[in-house]
């Protein structure tokens, strides 16, 4: 405590030295700036991606401000981060037991699920968000994108560029604000269960491009209705001026290829390629084999019933040489460890690092893209039992590539169950298949994390960086299909020749 007049001298010699260090020595530092993640209303396995891009950014000295409806973990992200919380669930109605496939019921539902999507911006949680300014202005909106254009107009709002990020292989959706071309007839959809090509994609496209027009009706609805003209562009306009897509995605790996603007950029994997805190390291020290089993987030063991779980328990009975690790939140955990010594059952397992660990032999899944790429990733050969949404299409694909198997959850029998199970980890072809890819997935210029901050980084350095536009978005569909013209000349050659007719008849 007695600081004598030396200690304080150096003390402050170091002071300045460190100073004169900081600004001199260090012309590479780059600016800090503040970005926006709107992640709301959606899934626990797309935040994950969302906010592997926030922690990319904040390593490089961003500062990042996070809305979100889902609580963050502590651990989840770190630096000079601000997050506000707008709890808020939507209300699921629906029962993915599988009994119901009245196609109608479903288009309904899901109809009525965009409408209230909207409301969430009755909060007054949200209101006081919008009404807070920033005390430094945010310099861009990364916007997790899920059938929510109409959250563009935050962007508006704040007046900061906008880049969306998407879980998946780009939607007609997402091409449609970039002004990406589809390609359809050679480039199968990721909603396609069927994964069509040709005419009958063709026929499939019309089909949802329909569904497209009438759900962005919805959104410009809720759209016009918090962000009104004149005082905010209009939601044609806020669509157009989305500058950077950034897709959870790795094409030449995944594919299908297909046409990419430069400002669609692919990374896939990113959640992957950041180290993990491996605090919780995995337990098992001996080198049984593993098979992992888990339905997602999305599916819960505690409305099923006892018949599927009978089967899957019996199924696994006929694999006592492997350790099983089920994520299993439903009743009567205990009573399945007593009686399976093999089967762990668990809310929760460290799933990256038990797939890092190399003995895991089988990974039996729904078939959501977080889980597919983990696959992928680690060379992990799969089981897919899809339960809805784009899955039955992700595990569709990978079937097609020999990574694995897929089988229906509607009348699984745990013969059939164990039978496949069996056929996987038994025919090399499978687990080499997927290794081979595994390694083409991660064969890589850059990484993801890199990819993505090089890119947002453009856009605030380039002013909104209106150069990547392409020109085709402000095109209507009878322009940007040449309508006009064929008209004009297909009708003027037709017009002739009618002409030339008339004239032969008379002569
Ligand atoms: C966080 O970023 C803001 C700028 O948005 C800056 O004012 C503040 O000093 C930063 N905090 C830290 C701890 O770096
Ligand atoms: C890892 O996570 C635990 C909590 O799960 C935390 O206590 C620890 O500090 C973390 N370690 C690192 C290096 O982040
Ligand atoms: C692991 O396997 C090897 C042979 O593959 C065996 O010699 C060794 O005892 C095993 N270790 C444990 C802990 O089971
Ligand atoms: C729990 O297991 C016991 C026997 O294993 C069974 O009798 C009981 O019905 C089970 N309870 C539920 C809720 O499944
Ligand atoms: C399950 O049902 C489908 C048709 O719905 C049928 O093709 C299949 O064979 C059935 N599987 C079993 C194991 O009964």
């Amino acid at each position: 405590m007695n600081s004598s007049p030396v200690s304080l001298s150096l003390l402050s010699l170091w002071w300045l030295a460190s100073t004169f260090f900081l600004l001199a020595g260090n012309p590479t530092s780059v600016e800090s700036h503040h970005i926006l993640g709107l992640f709301v209303n959606v899934h626990r396995s797309q935040l994950m991606v969302h906010l592997a891009v926030c922690r990319a950014l904040l390593q490089k000295g961003h500062h990042v401000t996070l809305v979100t409806t889902l609580p963050l973990k502590e651990q989840e992200i770190r630096g000079n981060v601000s997050h506000i919380l707008i709890p808020w669930k939507q209300t699921e109605e629906e029962n993915h037991n599988g009994s119901s496939f009245d196609i109608v019921l479903h288009l309904q539902r899901m109809f009525r699920r965009l409408e209230h999507s909207g409301d969430l911006l009755n909060l007054p949680e949200w209101k006081g968000f919008l009404k807070e300014p920033p005390t430094t202005p945010y310099d861009l909106l990364l916007l997790g994108y899920h059938f929510n254009d109409h959250l563009l107009g935050v962007a508006a709002h704040f007046n900061c560029p906008v880049a969306i990020i998407s879980t998946q292989q780009p939607t007609g959706f997402v091409n449609s604000i970039m002004g990406n071309p589809e390609e359809r007839w050679y480039v199968p959809q990721p909603y396609d269960s069927r994964q069509r090509t040709g005419v009958s994609a063709w026929i499939f496209g019309v089909w949802e491009k329909l569904m497209e027009a009438m759900a962005r009706r919805v959104l410009a609805r809720i759209y016009s209705l918090h962000f009104p003209e004149p005082r905010y562009p209009s939601f044609e306009t806020m669509r157009r001026s989305v500058v950077l897509a950034l897709s959870n995605h790795h094409m030449i790996s995944e594919g299908p290829i297909a046409p990419l603007l430069p400002n669609m950029v692919d990374i896939g994997g990113i959640v992957l390629e950041q180290k993990l805190n491996d605090s919780s390291h995995e337990r098992t020290a001996s080198n049984r084999s593993l098979i992992i089993f888990s339905l997602g987030t999305r599916f819960t063991w505690r409305k099923s019933s006892p018949k599927l779980l009978q089967t899957f328990t019996n199924a696994f009975d006929q694999f006592p040489d492997y350790d099983i690790y089920w994520t299993y939140d439903g009743p009567n955990r205990s009573a399945i460890s007593l009686d399976y010594p093999h089967i762990k059952v668990g809310k929760w397992w460290p799933q990256r690092q038990l797939l890092e660990s190399g003995k895991v032999r089988l990974f039996i899944t729904h078939g959501g893209k977080g889980s597919l790429s983990e696959a992928l990733y680690y060379g992990v050969p799969l089981l897919g039992l899809p339960l809805i949404g784009d899955q039955r299409a992700n595990l569709q694909k990978m079937q097609s590539k020999n990574w694995g198997l897929t089988l229906s959850t509607h009348n699984l029998t745990h013969l059939e169950l164990s039978k496949t199970m069996d056929r996987i980890i038994r025919y090399p072809i499978y687990a080499k298949s997927i290794s081979e890819a595994s390694k083409i997935y991660r064969d890589r210029p850059m990484k993801s994390s890199d990819l993505a901050t090089y890119w947002i980084e453009y856009i605030i350095r380039h002013k909104g960086a209106k150069n990547l536009y392409n020109p085709a978005r402000h095109l209507n569909f009878i322009e940007y299909y040449s309508i006009d013209v064929y008209v004009t000349i297909y009708g003027a050659l037709i017009l002739t020749i009618t002409v030339l007719r008339k004239i032969d008849r008379l002569l």
